[in-house]
């Protein structure tokens, strides 16, 4: 039996209009027909407005608005379960159904708390993390990401998923990196685009989060976020610009932050201004759980649908029906406090988005947990492994030759999909590393395993034993890394620092001195330390959190079944108190108050402006092949709509394996008008060749990508004059290098 949340819900949404014939009406998986109730149209109305789809998006939207009580729109902007609002059964508006999140469809939670429902038809694909995702720098892949999330979102009868997260990896110590895209705005951008177009696709909402800024855990729900403006407009916005402006996303989550002393579910200059003002909005802004505290300054602020949790024993205790934005709000309208227009604002915003999705309509059917969608998880889990260091061609290990492997450490056995809280996934298999490895090779080589480090506590004897497997063994492979624990990846917790937990380290340099052929695999999201044991290591393979096959997708890298071809999105830094946020003391904040002092200088744009030597520069990846760049030429464009300039090259695979190369595009301008940082991404592509290859690859600039953001101009300056166009496997390792002469300035508003 499927849990159904509000007592509207749980009433059958059957739709006396469809009963009575006055338009085709689908009914939920989990709704059962009733009687349709006395007071429901004539029967001979003909066909409302709002169900004829043969009507424009805005015709259906004023219609069913115009057929509303005060009740009944109340009913719409806000919450009646953890993750679902009330539906309407005298008009057929069925309640929507909400989930997370960015891995997969989350199980089913609630209804009024954060605990399993204990269903058993909510199992999920679990995707590569996030940050995997942008590692493989395949935008194709990012939208088949999406369309895996939006199929299953549709088979398990979601209607908006809150995903994906486009938020700056600004500090490394934040608790949800995994689920970020990286530090740069660009890439960000790109790789959103492509996942919301493929939710988008399946008749789902996209809800792309969290605007704008949730970039550390550490004293989220209160802290005050500032910034220049300068800043704000080119680092932590594009994103959610190019979320709402290209691929049209339906619906925003504030961010539990506040942003110039406003909250950001209702921030008056970032919801009112930017979003719905500026960019031309027309979906809905939700809040994130919990996130809202005024029904006044939600009301003017521009929130349209608040979210949250029953939080029981608190001062903040609530039944849904004294939301801010449900009765204090209907009261409100009532007194003359709030003019009803601001309401009916909210509510088109809805409602467009249930036309949008089709809630009324035919809609796609999804699918749940097929081989389709496991092998798009084993492909990006393959094309996300980033290989940081590879002595002597330690990888791959050949299977010929290596008669024993002795596999080490907690995470080569550990189940990490499930956590952690919206970004986990209830799926129906996981295959860990161990796996994996035994799978591929385990029936011509002697594959053992020691635990070698425990979450519980590590003792001499699991070390020592790990070490002698290691010294008896062809090969070690150490599966390290974080785990979703608190502050090891988890919401709500930043990590404290970069190492490795549990004694990792040590065990690293022990089993190293055992094994010369030792491979350090690092689970989890970006970035650790590690110095001291680096230095020795042969070779170093950065896994992410690889979703349900990544201990298959880990096997064929290490065994060459597949050449690795991911590639940084972060910078690895030899402290963290070299990068910029700690470096500067402005994290985690001070008296709830968090500057970001480092202005544009974020990550990269951080270590190259300043000449800070990174441990692994943002864009690094080696492969089992190599490549070679040659013959740029900057061919102009026509520049009305179309690419200001295309930078075209060759690049050939000179090795002897197929493989990938991320081709990386950076501008640095001569002499600004403003101080801008040394180099910036502005292009990339992936390209797929076979040994000995050479393919000719283009990379279109807009103009756009040459500009920066003026305050004093409210706009984007691409300014006439001298730009170095730098391309290169890495952002330290620029393979060629042309000057763009950009003829005219101009200001986009
Ligand atoms: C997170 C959101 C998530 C929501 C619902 C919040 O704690 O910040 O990202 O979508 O919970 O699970």
């Amino acid at each position: 039996m499927k849990f159904v949340g509000s007592s509207l819900c749980r009433s059958p949404i059957v739709f006396g209009l469809a009963l009575l014939g006055l338009g085709t009406v689908f009914l939920r998986a989990q709704d059962k027909p009733v009687p349709p109730p006395a007071q429901l149209l004539p029967v001979a109305e003909p066909t409302p407005p709002y169900l004829d789809t043969n009507q424009p998006i805005e015709t259906r939207v004023e219609d069913l608005l115009g057929r509303m009580t005060l009740e009944e729109k109340i009913s719409q902007v806000h919450a009646d379960s953890k993750f679902s609002t009330a539906a309407i059964p005298r008009l057929g508006v069925p309640c929507r159904w909400i989930d997370d999140g960015p891995h997969g469809v989350r199980e089913d939670v609630g209804p009024y708390n954060w605990r399993s429902a204990g269903h058993t038809d909510d199992f999920a694909t679990s995707m590569p993390s996030l940050c995997a995702l942008a590692s493989t720098w395949n935008l194709d892949l990012a939208t088949a990401y999406g369309n895996v999330i939006g199929q299953e979102s549709r088979k398990r009868d979601k209607d908006i998923i809150l995903a994906p997260i486009v938020d700056i990896a600004r500090t490394p110590l934040s608790g949800r990196i995994y689920e970020y895209f990286g530090e740069d705005p660009f890439l960000n951008s790109r790789m959103g685009l492509n996942y919301i177009e493929g939710v988008q696709s399946n008749d789902v909402a996209a809800c792309v989060k969290h605007f704008a800024g949730n970039n550390q855990e550490n004293g989220r729900g209160i802290i005050n976020m500032n910034m220049d403006e300068r800043t704000l407009r080119e680092i932590y916005l594009p994103p959610f610009e190019a979320a709402v402006k290209e691929a049209r996303v339906w619906a925003v989550m504030g961010a539990y932050t506040k942003f110039r002393g406003e909250h950001c579910a209702y921030s008056d200059y970032l919801i009112n201004k930017i979003l719905n003002g500026e960019w031309g909005f027309q979906g809905l802004v939700m809040s994130d759980w919990s996130a809202t505290y005024s029904t006044r300054e939600a009301v003017f602020g521009g929130l349209d649908l608040e979210m949250g949790t029953l939080i029981t024993g608190t001062e903040r205790e609530r039944p849904y029906e004294d939301y801010y934005l449900a009765n204090p709000f209907m009261e409100g309208i009532r007194n003359g406090d709030y003019p009803v227009s601001l309401l009916d604002d909210k509510v088109r915003r809805n409602l467009r988005v249930m036309f949008a999705t089709h809630v009324f309509d035919a809609r796609k059917p999804g699918s749940l947990n097929t081989p389709e969608h496991q092998a798009t998880a084993q492909r990006i889990a393959e094309e996300s492994m980033v290989l940081l260091k590879n002595n002597d061609n330690t990888l791959p290990l050949d299977a010929t030759k290596i008669k024993s492997v002795a596999v080490i450490g907690e995470n080569a056995v550990r189940h990490n999909a499930a956590g952690f809280f919206g970004a986990g996934v209830k799926t129906m298999h996981e295959i860990t590393p161990l796996e994996g490895i035994v799978e591929l090779v385990g029936s011509n080589m002697n594959v053992t395993y020691s635990v070698g480090y425990s979450k519980q506590g590590t003792d001499s004897n699991m070390v020592e034993r790990a070490v002698t497997a290691a010294h008896q063994a062809d090969a070690a492979i150490i599966v390290a890394g974080l785990n979703h624990s608190r502050y090891l990846d988890d919401e709500g917790w930043d990590r404290t620092n970069l190492t490795l937990p549990y004694g990792q380290g040590d065990l690293i340099q022990k089993v190293i001195r055992a094994n010369s052929r030792t491979v350090v695999v690092l689970i989890g999201g970006p970035a650790i330390e590690m110095d001291p044991w680096l230095a020795r290591a042969p070779a170093v393979l950065q896994a992410w959190y690889p979703g349900m096959e990544g201990g298959r997708a880990l096997a064929r890298i290490l065994f060459g079944n597949v050449n690795p071809s991911g590639k940084l999105t972060v910078t690895y830094p030899k402290q963290l108190m070299e990068s910029p946020a700690h470096a500067l003391g402005t994290y985690p904040g001070t008296n709830g108050t968090l500057f970001y002092k480092e202005g544009l200088l974020v990550g990269y744009r951080w270590f190259d402006t300043e000449d800070i030597e990174p441990e692994f520069p943002f864009g690094f990846g080696l492969s089992y092949t190599t490549f070679e760049y040659s013959n740029l030429k900057l061919l102009p464009g026509q520049n009305t709509n179309g690419p200001v300039v295309t930078a075209q090259f060759d690049l050939a695979n000179t090795g002897s394996r197929a493989g990938a190369e991320v081709a990386e595009l950076y501008i640095h301008q001569d002499n600004p008008g403003l101080t801008r940082p040394l180099k910036e991404l502005k292009g990339f592509k992936k390209v797929f060749l076979k040994p000995g290859e050479k393919k000719t690859v283009s990379i279109p600039l807009d103009e756009r990508a040459f500009a920066f953001y003026d305050p004093s101009q409210n706009g984007w300056v691409s300014e006439a004059g001298d730009f170095e166009i730098l391309l290169g496997s890495s952002s330290r390792d620029i393979r060629l290098q042309d000057t763009f002469h950009l003829e005219q300035t101009t200001v986009e508003k």
